[in-house]
């Protein structure tokens, strides 16, 4: 095996579609798209009845460990299109003094932080870049809160595409650094994520830019969908019982959804499924009222606030699709609130020394609280997953300092 098999040898690729969510209505492969002609995201699909053939797990163990060992199952179809910056696989990291002080099941962290610009937005954007240069798309826009933007940005870049960025003006600063660093124009908008998007679907009818917003596109989804590959792999084909999964427009939980199926039909995994259980900040939820009103489409959420800014997306154009993946998992939709964020923070960290992101943080919160409401069994394998590098968010200012000049008092250090 050398390291670079998986992006130089070719493959046999089996795209055969892509179908409106919504009406099922068939699209051409193999030419620009954004959403169907009803409006709705488009589904890559796939000659998974090839794929069986094609695939085995025991080729699968030979490759190299990143993203594009799963090349049958993903839309790229030549290896020249590829835009790399080393996709890893990450990590699943247990938690057992927490699932000890919790007296719950394992608590499984997949550290998604790990990956290229530190967070799981390259697995959609090195996805959605790869195609862009496949189809010779020249100048990428997108709304962003943050993380999804620097993904853009980076992989871009690489290959010679331009980006237009537009993000909240509340944005952490270092992601609006990091978008600017790698070569993007970005501009802080005084406004949320869909007003970003509002101004990139005006410059796309105006200046012929491309949509690049969550599932205005179609091949985000086929990247994040390999966080669900990856999992039902690194857990011996198996599934855990839960997976809770910090939710904004949605696409890991989606993409994750569709992996599942699109492995039990190669007959990869059996149809046990986990419950998929959609978290937000109680300061933005639109998922969770629509899940509890017994709806379909969430309408905007208004004054949307939280401090775990990459969930904070007042709408999403994939809503039936998330409500649709969790309620088929019979799994629910939580909110929790920025102090029970920032605790669960604080917390994992001073007892696991991991530093979740915020958005990771929600996680664990909504894991805790769902123990406590009775929602999740105390013997549950759950994962939760941790998108981002804690590192890429401010953290406190530590005052502790020590006068070197004055006699220092070593019994304090015991
Ligand atoms: C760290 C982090 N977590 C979660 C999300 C939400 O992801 P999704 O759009 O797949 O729901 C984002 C999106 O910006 C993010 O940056």
């Amino acid at each position: 095996m050398r390291f670079d098999d998986n992006l130089t040898a070719e493959r046999p690729t089996f795209v055969t579609h892509l179908e409106c969510a919504l009406t099922g209505e068939r699209h051409d492969a193999d030419i620009v798209h954004n959403l169907s002609r009803a409006g709705k995201p488009l589904l890559v699909r796939y000659d998974l009845a090839g794929v069986k053939n094609a695939l085995t797990k025991d080729a699968l163990v030979r490759r190299a460990p990143d993203l594009w060992r799963y090349r049958e199952l993903l839309p790229v179809r030549k290896t020249t299109d590829i835009v790399s910056l080393g996709e890893c696989v990450t990590p699943i990291v247990p938690m057992p003094r927490l699932s000890r002080k919790l007296g719950g099941g394992d608590i499984l962290v997949k550290d998604e932080g790990r990956l290229p610009t530190g967070s799981f937005k390259a697995r959609g954007l090195v996805m959605a870049v790869s195609m862009a240069k496949a189809l010779g798309i020249k100048h990428m826009a997108m709304p962003t809160n943050g993380n999804a933007g620097a993904a853009l940005a980076a992989y871009a870049t690489r290959t010679g595409i331009k980006t237009t960025i537009f993000c909240p003006e509340d944005t952490p600063e270092v992601n609006v650094s990091e978008i600017a660093l790698q070569g993007a124009d970005v501009y802080r908008v005084n406004g949320l994520i869909d007003d970003c998007g509002k101004i990139v679907g005006e410059g796309k009818a105006k200046v012929g830019w491309f949509d690049t917003s969550t599932l205005k596109e179609p091949y985000r989804i086929e990247g994040k969908k390999t966080m669900g590959l990856e999992l039902a792999e690194q857990l011996g084909w198996d599934v855990p019982d839960a997976i809770f999964y910090p939710t904004g427009g949605g696409t890991g939980l989606i993409g994750m959804w569709k992996a599942f199926d699109e492995l039990e039909k190669i007959g990869f995994i059996g149809s046990k499924r986990p419950r998929m259980i959609a978290v937000q900040a109680s300061g933005c939820a639109p998922m969770v009222k629509a899940f509890e009103d017994g709806v379909e489409h969430a309408p905007r959420w208004e004054n949307a606030h939280t401090i775990a800014s990459g969930i904070r997306v007042p709408q999403a154009v994939g809503d039936f699709l998330i409500l649709r993946a969790v309620r088929e998992s019979k799994g629910f939709a939580i909110a929790v609130d920025d102090g029970a964020i920032s605790s669960a923070l604080n917390e994992m960290a001073r007892e696991e020394g991991f530093l979740l992101c915020p958005e990771g943080a929600a996680t664990y919160a909504a894991y805790k609280q769902s123990l406590k409401d009775d929602r999740v069994s105390k013997s549950a394998r759950v994962v939760l997953f941790n998108c981002a590098s804690g590192l890429k968010y401010p953290l406190p200012k530590m005052e502790r300092k020590l006068d070197r000049h004055q006699p220092i008092d070593y019994a304090i250090f015991k």
